[in-house]
C-alpha cells in the first residue's frame, strides 16, 4: 500500500512542453509536493516515432529518471507515450506510474449529439489503446479523430518563440488560419460535434486559439484536472491552498530551440511556469534501437552552465 504520510517527489515526462499543462494542474492542486519535469527534446516529437522506438526510449528514460531522482511517483504526461508504453513501464517499475490518456469517457458522458472530436498526435489517434478506449467508453458515439503534428509545433512555438523578434522566430508559426482549418477540417465538417477531446498534452496551450475555430457551445476537454484528482486519490492528500514550498526542477535532454540560449530558456520557464531551475541531462541512455534517430540541437556546453 502506498504511504500517505510524507511529502512526495513526483516526476513528469513528456517530449517537450506539453506535460507542463499537466504539471500546472498538479502544482495548483497539490502544491506541497516536489516536482521534477523532464522534457525529452532529444527525441521530440514522440508522435512521429515508431511504436518500437518510442517504447524503448520511454522505458529506458523512465527507469533512469526514477532512479536518478529517487522519485516516488512517475507521471507520463504525454498521451502518445502513455497509450503506447504505460503497461510495459508499470511492469518495469516498482513505484506507481500514472498515465495521461485522452478524455474520451467524460466527453462521451457529456456529449448530447453523440459526435465527438479527438485531437491528438497521429500515433495516439490511430493506436489500439485509443481504439479500445473509444469502444469501451464511447460505444454509442461517433468519434472523429484528427492526428496532427502541426498543432504540437504550434504549441511549442507559442511557448518558446511567440514574442521573439523574427530572427528568433523560426519558420511560419503561428500557422495561418487556412492551414489550421485544413488540419481540423474532418471535425469542422461535422457541425453536430459538441465535445472535442484534447488528446495531446501540448494542446491546452493553444486551447483558446483552437476554440476560435469552433462555435461557443463546443467544449474542449483536457485531462489535467483528472490527473490531479488521480494523484490526490493515490496519495491520500487533499488539495491545498498553501503556496508551493519546494523548488521545481526542469530537466531537458536537448535544446528545444537553438536560437534561445540556456539562460533564456530557464528565464522563460521561471516567468511562465514558476519553475526555478533548468538542467541538461542526457538521460544516460544505452538505447540501441533509437540511436539512429535524429537528435535535436544539443545544448552548446558554454550555454549549459548546469549539466547534471
Ligand atoms: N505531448 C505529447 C502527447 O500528449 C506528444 C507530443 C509529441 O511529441 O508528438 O501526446
Amino acid at each position: 500500500m502506498f504511504s500517505t504520510s510524507s511529502n512526495k517527489k513526483i516526476g513528469l515526462i513528456d517530449s517537450g512542453i506539453g506535460g507542463l499543462s499537466v504539471y500546472q494542474s498538479l502544482a495548483e492542486t497539490l502544491p506541497h509536493f516536489s516536482y521534477i519535469y523532464l522534457a525529452d527534446y532529444a527525441y521530440h516529437p514522440y508522435g512521429t516515432l515508431s511504436e518500437e522506438d518510442l517504447s524503448s526510449r520511454v522505458i529506458s528514460l523512465g527507469q533512469n529518471f526514477v532512479k536518478k531522482f529517487s522519485l516516488d511517483i512517475l507521471v507520463i504526461a504525454c498521451n502518445t507515450a502513455s497509450t503506447i508504453t504505460l503497461q510495459k513501464l508499470r511492469n518495469k517499475l516498482s513505484i506507481p506510474v500514472i498515465g495521461v490518456v485522452p478524455a474520451i469517457k467524460p466527453a462521451a458522458e457529456n456529449s448530447k449529439s453523440g459526435l465527438i472530436g479527438l485531437l491528438a498526435t497521429k500515433a495516439t489517434s490511430k493506436n489500439p489503446y485509443t481504439k479500445n478506449l473509444i469502444e469501451k467508453y464511447a460505444p454509442n458515439c461517433q468519434v472523429i479523430s484528427v492526428g496532427s503534428h502541426l498543432l504540437v509545433q504550434w504549441a511549442e512555438a507559442k511557448i518558446w518563440t511567440q514574442n521573439d523578434p523574427p530572427q528568433h522566430n523560426q519558420g511560419s508559426l503561428p500557422p495561418s488560419l487556412a492551414i489550421v482549418k485544413r488540419e481540423l477540417q474532418d471535425i469542422l465538417l461535422h457541425e453536430e460535434v459538441d465535445m472535442i477531446v484534447l488528446g495531446c498534452t501540448h494542446f491546452p496551450f493553444i486551447k483558446e486559439e483552437l476554440q476560435s475555430f469552433f462555435s461557443v457551445g463546443v467544449q474542449l476537454l483536457d485531462s489535467g484536472a483528472a490527473i490531479a484528482k488521480r494523484l490526490q486519490e493515490m496519495t491520500g492528500h487533499l488539495p491545498r491552498q498553501t503556496p508551493k514550498k519546494t523548488k521545481t526542477l526542469a530537466v531537458f535532454t536537448a535544446n528545444p530551440n537553438p536560437n534561445i540560449n540556456f539562460t533564456d530558456l530557464e528565464k522563460r520557464l521561471k516567468e511562465r511556469f514558476h519553475i526555478e531551475e533548468l538542467k541538461l541531462w542526457q538521460g544516460e541512455i544505452e538505447n540501441k534501437t533509437a540511436k539512429h534517430l535524429p537528435t535535436l540541437h544539443s545544448f552548446n556546453p558554454t550555454n549549459a552552465s548546469k549539466i547534471l
